[in-house]
């Protein structure tokens, strides 16, 4: 008899906001970076993605993804090398041991849902793309490592191989060319520095006008400021931010962080023509930092934009009322928060590892 079983297994996956950015690829096929990136993951109890991928021989449809309740465009390369990549996985287990179910040659159903605005700038295809692949993943009874699951999840979007660890997160830029070594580590685990936290100022939930895709291809084709930033600013970063993060110190973590932001806002700026991710709000967000600071007499909150206008601040649990309080005090003032796009703000603690 036909099996007609649905078999099926679903993840929650979290959103990781970088703090040395991604931003241009050496090999779009492959989806391989110009330079590595480090990142901070954020707990799902606040920000995640749900999806639950299923499999059966009585669906007749093709491999299918619906995002947020709409049928999503699966067809393009990033989303089919992840489902070639874990099928050829499965089918290994399944030549291994001819007992197991056929999973491999059966059509995917796939139900996604994120609990935050989608291609707004808050890494939904960092969470999306790692719970894409950690839920086949899970169907298909793979043993990977989240190391060997990063590689995938990386073909997808590349910043969804962050999301894949917990805590204080690199991506290795790796430089073979086939990007078997271009792939997430743990930095340290986010109880190494268990009181920090993250605020999210969704300053506008609306789909940005240009994707990260897009925008760091035009970026890597045009900014001259760009090739400054992935040979001298980048690793510098990086090398400073891994010590800053080892040595649990503030106040180098918060200034890396706002400086590569900068830093990837002015190639963004020096593209041509120029892509604008941020607004009026976002740069008030900035000032407000920049008072918060002044006012503490030290560096107690950092802000970071990925590519859209949404602000996250990392800060310390001891110094949350100030941040907090003073948030609220300048920005209410600033116009254009209070009436323009409003300020959903939630405070966010790590992420301690995938489900
Ligand atoms: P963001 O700043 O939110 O990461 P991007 O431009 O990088 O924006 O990517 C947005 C795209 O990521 C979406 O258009 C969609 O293709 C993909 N994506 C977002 N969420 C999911 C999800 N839950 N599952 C699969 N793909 C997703
Ligand atoms: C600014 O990972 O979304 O958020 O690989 O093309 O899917 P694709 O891009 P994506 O780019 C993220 C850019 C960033 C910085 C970062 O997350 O490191
Ligand atoms: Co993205």
């Amino acid at each position: 008899m036909a099996d007609t079983k649905v078999y099926r297994a679903s993840t929650t996956a979290p959103v990781n906001i970088a703090v040395v950015k991604y931003w241009g690829k050496r090999d779009a096929k492959l989806n391989l970076p110009t330079n590595s990136s480090l990142s901070v993951t954020l707990s799902q109890a606040d920000l995640r993605t749900l999806t639950t991928a299923s499999c059966s021989a009585s669906y007749t449809e093709d491999d299918s993804l619906m995002l947020n309740g709409e049928l999503s465009d699966i067809s393009g390369a990033r989303a089919q090398a992840c489902f070639r990549e874990l099928r050829a996985r499965r089918a290994a287990l399944e030549a291994a041991d001819s007992a197991l179910p056929k999973l491999s040659a059966m059509p995917l159903k796939l139900v996604s849902e994120n609990n935050f605005p989608t291609a707004a700038g808050l890494a939904s295809s960092a969470a999306g793309f790692a719970a894409l692949v950690q839920a086949i993943a899970n169907l298909y009874e793979l043993a990977d490592s989240p190391a060997q699951l990063s590689l995938v999840a990386r073909q997808g979007s590349g910043s969804a191989c962050r999301s894949l660890f917990g805590g204080y997160v690199a991506w290795r830029m790796g430089d073979k060319a086939d990007g078997s070594d271009s792939v997430a580590d743990l930095v340290a685990p986010a109880s190494h520095w268990p009181n920090m936290k993250a605020l999210i100022l969704v300053v506008s939930a609306a789909k940005k006008g240009v994707s990260s895709s897009s925008g760091m291809q035009q970026t890597v084709a045009t900014s001259g400021l760009f090739q400054q930033r992935i040979t001298q600013i980048v690793p510098a970063n990086m090398k400073t931010m891994e010590e800053a993060i080892k040595a649990k110190d503030f106040a180098t973590f918060a200034e890396v962080t706002m400086r590569d932001s900068n830093s990837f806002h002015a190639c963004c700026a020096d593209t041509y023509p120029p892509i604008f991710y941020m607004n009026d709000v976002s740069r008030a967000a900035i000032r407000a930092v920049e008072s918060i600071n002044a006012e503490a007499g030290k560096t107690i909150a950092a802000y970071t934009f990925d590519a859209g206008p949404n602000c996250v601040v990392y800060y310390l649990q001891e110094d949350e009322s100030a941040i907090l309080g003073a948030f609220t005090g300048v920005l209410t003032g600033v116009s254009g928060w209070k009436e323009g796009s409003a300020a959903a703000k939630s405070s966010v603690k790590l992420e301690d590892g995938i489900a």
